[in-house]
C-alpha cells in the first residue's frame, strides 16, 4: 500500500542496505521534527505548509547540483510554492527571494501571463522538432530576442542553459574564422574567477579553480586576462570601480605572446555574477573592444545574469555602450520558467557562414531541444511581460534606492566591501581563518530561517532579487540581512 513516508518498501536485504534504509528514516525524521517545530520558525498566513502527501520520502536518489550533499541532507531547506517575491518553505514559513532563484525569475514568481501561455503551448504543441522542421513560436521567439539586443545582433541560435550558449559561442567563433579562411585562429580567451557555466567549453575559459581543477586538461589554447577585483583600490565603490581600465590591456600582453593569428575569440561577464558580483571598472569593457577589433579578435558577452534587466537595461552591452560580437544568455529569458538560452550574433558573423552552396548546412550544431515550443511560448510571454510592466525601466529607477540600502551595511561585523550596479549587489565578508566560505554560509542558513534567500559564493553574499521589488520590500531585504550579520561570528 502506498505510504507517502514508505521507505521500507525495498526488498533488499543485508546490513549494508539495512543501514542505508536507517540513514533515510533519520534524515527523514529530521525533516519531520524541523516540520513539527511551531517555534523553529515564524509563521505567516496564507502560507500553506506542505502536505503529507507531497513530502519526498527520500532524500538520498537526488544528487544535488553545486551542494554540499551531506550537510544540505541533514538538514534540508526545501521550498514547495512561490508567488511574486516570495517563496513558501515546507514547513510553511514564507522566505523573500533575494536572489530571482538563481538570477533567473526577473519578473517575479507564479506570473499568470507566462504560466498560461505554457499551458496553452503545451497542450497545442508539445514538442517539434527544429532540425530540417521549424514551428511559428521558435521564429517569434527568436525575432523577439533580436529586436530586444542592441546593434546589429540580429541572429539567435538557441540552446537550453548557460553552459550550452556558452559552448555555441565559442564553437561560433572558431567556426567564423574557419569559414573566412583564418582557421590559424583557434585561442580562447578567458578571465580569471569568470564563470560561464560548466560545460567543458565554459570550464577551460572560466576561472573558479573549483570548477577547474577536478576536471583534467580542459581545452588546449585558452588563456585567461587577469580579473578586475581589487579591495584596495575599490572596496565600497557605488557602482563603476574608478581603477582598474588598463587590466583590459592585458589583452595586449597576450596578443603579444601568442599572435592575433591564433587567437578566434574573447568571453567575458561585463559584469562577473557567480564568482561574487565583480562590476567591471569604468572604460574597461570598450577597452576590451578597441583591442579586440585591433586584431580581429571576437568580443562575446556572456549575459547569462545580466540580460533581461538586472542592471536597468535589456543588456548590459546596451547599459555600458559596447557592442560585443555575440552575447549569450539564459535565465531571464523566460523567467526561469521553462530551461531556455540563446546566443544573439551580429550579422557579419552570420553572413560568414552563409556562402557555401544553399543545400549545405551552415553550422553543424544544435540541440534536440533549440527553440522548444514550450520554452518559445515562455519566452514570448515573458519579454511580453517585461515591456508591459515597465521592469527594466523599474529596475533602474530602483536602482540607487537599492545601492543606498546596501551600503548602509558598511560598518557590520565582518563586512569588508560592499559593492553593487543596477539590482546586483556583493557583500564581501572577512573569511574565517582556514574556513573560507564557512561565515557566509552560515548566513544563507540564518537568512533562510528568518525568511530571505540569499546567494553566496565563498564568503561573499549576492543579492539579485527579482525586479518587481518594492521599496519596502527592499528595506525588509537589508533589514533581515543585517540582523543576521550582527548575529553570526
Ligand atoms: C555568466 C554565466 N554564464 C553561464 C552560466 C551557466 O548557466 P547554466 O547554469 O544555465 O548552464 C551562468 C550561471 O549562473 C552564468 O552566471
Amino acid at each position: 500500500m502506498f505510504h507517502p513516508f514508505n521507505i521500507f518498501n525495498e526488498t533488499r536485504g543485508g546490513l549494508n542496505d539495512f543501514k542505508r534504509l536507517n540513514d533515510k528514516r533519520n534524515s527523514l525524521s529530521r525533516l519531520l521534527r524541523r516540520r513539527d517545530n511551531g517555534g523553529l520558525f515564524p509563521s505567516f498566513s496564507g502560507a500553506r505548509p506542505m502536505s503529507y502527501a507531497q513530502m519526498p520520502n527520500d532524500l538520498e536518489a537526488f544528487w544535488m547540483p553545486f551542494t554540499a550533499n551531506r550537510q544540505f541532507k541533514a538538514a534540508p531547506r526545501l521550498l514547495v510554492s512561490a508567488k511574486d517575491m516570495h517563496y513558501v518553505a515546507a514547513d510553511g514559513h514564507k522566505v523573500m527571494d533575494g536572489a530571482a532563484g538563481l538570477w533567473c525569475v526577473n519578473a517575479g514568481h507564479g506570473r499568470q501571463k507566462i504560466v498560461e501561455a505554457v499551458q496553452k503551448q503545451v497542450a497545442e504543441l508539445d514538442f517539434a522538432p527544429t532540425f530540417q522542421m521549424g514551428h511559428p513560436k521558435a521564429f517569434e521567439a527568436a525575432s523577439r530576442v533580436a529586436a530586444l539586443l542592441p546593434g546589429d545582433l540580429d541572429r539567435i541560435f538557441f540552446a537550453n542553459s548557460g553552459s550550452e550558449a556558452v559552448d555555441t559561442a565559442l564553437k561560433i567563433a572558431l567556426a567564423y574564422h574557419r569559414a573566412r579562411g583564418e582557421g590559424s585562429r583557434t585561442r580562447l580567451i578567458g578571465r580569471e574567477r569568470g564563470y560561464h557555466g560548466v560545460g567543458f567549453g565554459g570550464i577551460s575559459v572560466g576561472g573558479i579553480v573549483n570548477n577547474r581543477k577536478f576536471f583534467g586538461g580542459l581545452l588546449t589554447g585558452v588563456d585567461h586576462l587577469p580579473h578586475t577585483h581589487n579591495l584596495e583600490k575599490n572596496a565600497y565603490t557605488k557602482g563603476e570601480p574608478e581603477w582598474g581600465a588598463h587590466l583590459a590591456d592585458d589583452l595586449e600582453r597576450i596578443v603579444a605572446l601568442h599572435d592575433a593569428s591564433t587567437i578566434a575569440a574573447v568571453i567575458v561577464e561585463p559584469v562577473a555574477g557567480s564568482t561574487g558580483v565583480l562590476v567591471p571598472p569604468k572604460g574597461y569593457l570598450k577597452r576590451l573592444r578597441e583591442i579586440c577589433d585591433k586584431y580581429g579578435i571576437l568580443l562575446i558577452f556572456d549575459e547569462v545574469i545580466t540580460g533581461f534587466g538586472r542592471l536597468g537595461s535589456a543588456f548590459a552591452s546596451e547599459h555600458f555602450g559596447v557592442l560585443p560580437d555575440m552575447v549569450t544568455m539564459a535565465k531571464g529569458l523566460t523567467n526561469g520558467v521553462i530551461p531556455m538560452a540563446a546566443v544573439g550574433v551580429r550579422e557579419p558573423v552570420f553572413q560568414a557562414f552563409m556562402q557555401g552552396p544553399e543545400n549545405a548546412m551552415e553550422l553543424f550544431h544544435g540541440y534536440t531541444y533549440s527553440g522548444h515550443p514550450i520554452a518559445s511560448a515562455a519566452a514570448i510571454a515573458t519579454l511580453d511581460l517585461y515591456r508591459e510592466e515597465g521592469l527594466f525601466e523599474r529596475a533602474a529607477s530602483l536602482a540607487p534606492y537599492f545601492e543606498e540600502a546596501a551600503h548602509a551595511l558598511k560598518g557590520l561585523p565582518h563586512v569588508i566591501d560592499i559593492r553593487n550596479i543596477g539590482l546586483v549587489a556583493g557583500i564581501e565578508l572577512e573569511s574565517r581563518p582556514g574556513k573560507v566560505g564557512a561565515r557566509a554560509y552560515e548566513s544563507l542558513v540564518k537568512c533562510f530561517e528568518q525568511g530571505l534567500l540569499i546567494r553566496t559564493t565563498g564568503d561573499i553574499i549576492a543579492l539579485s532579487p527579482p525586479l518587481i521589488i518594492e521599496k519596502n520590500q527592499i528595506d525588509e531585504l537589508f533589514g533581515i540581512l543585517s540582523k543576521v550579520l550582527r548575529d553570526i561570528d
